[in-house]
């Protein structure tokens, strides 16, 4: 692993920095292993993956399409469960929580914006993005006040009400991006944000995402396959053999 003292000298591009990196032990992943079984033998897409991430550090997660980049940043979300492993947030390992507890720290600590971004086209961006908000328990009012400051950070003041399926493709993932950030998570799991995106708007979110963590100092985790994003992240790693490999 890279020490720190080397993350401390920041790569400056575009005016973005990369963040400093903070203490290690925010996120431990031990020796998580994941496999699937479709017909006859198990593929094993994880094996024994081991990562400390300090609060407020980026991680970029690159390669080839099946590799487990998105199998990897749900069992990190909680979303999907290990077959093996241990996964602490700030020191309580998050796996042997039960359901209940589980979905309120998913809920309160961690955003997600997903490959495909799962909004509801037919609501609005005020609604799609205040639904953590509500799960949550906050009043509506309370909900959509949340949702809004959010919404207009990433710069949807004037779409607010405009229903989602009516949306670019840009203004749907920085909705999605609002609606993972709404309840102000500590820790930030994108997969593929720009994937569909042309190159004006995945810049744009891109340059969403690195103030928002500094901002809001998260903890971020984003596969990509733009390497330019990638390089601004604190640390950037591929999987090779089902375990993460120093990439760039
Ligand atoms: N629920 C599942 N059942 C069976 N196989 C699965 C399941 N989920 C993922 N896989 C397999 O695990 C492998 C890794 O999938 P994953 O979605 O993590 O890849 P990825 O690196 O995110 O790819 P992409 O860049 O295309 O999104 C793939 O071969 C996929 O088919
Ligand atoms: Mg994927």
């Amino acid at each position: 692993m890279v020490d720190d003292e080397q993350h401390k000298m920041q790569r400056v591009n575009n005016n973005i920095e990369t963040p400093v990196l903070s203490k290690k032990g925010f996120i431990e992943v031990q020796n998580l292993s994941r496999s699937f079984q479709s017909t006859g033998t198990p593929i094993e897409i994880l094996r024994d993956v081991n990562l400390s991430l300090g609060e407020g550090d980026t991680l970029a997660i690159v390669g080839a399409s099946g590799i487990g980049k998105s199998t990897f940043l749900h069992i990190l979300g909680t979303l999907d469960r290990p077959d093996k492993g241990r996964l602490y947030f700030q020191g309580e390992d998050v796996l042997l929580f039960d359901n209940s507890r589980l979905a309120r720290f998913r809920n309160k600590s961690v955003g997600f914006m997903f490959q495909f971004h799962h909004l509801l086209p037919e609501f609005s961006a005020l609604e799609n993005a205040s639904m953590p908000a509500m799960i949550h328990g906050f009043s509506g009012e309370k909900a959509r006040e949340a949702a809004e400051t959010i919404l207009v950070r990433v710069g949807l003041q004037d779409r607010l009400h405009h229903r989602v399926g009516k949306l670019s493709g840009g203004e749907q993932q920085r909705v999605a991006l609002a609606r993972a950030l709404v309840m102000r998570p500590r820790i930030l799991l994108a997969d593929e944000p720009t994937g569909n995106l042309d190159t004006q708007n995945s810049d744009q979110v891109h340059k969403l995402l690195l103030e928002l963590n500094q901002e809001f100092s998260m903890t971020m985790v984003v596969v990509t396959h733009n390497m330019q994003l990638a390089a601004f992240m604190s640390r950037c790693v591929t999987i090779a053999n089902g375990q993460f490999v120093e990439k760039c």
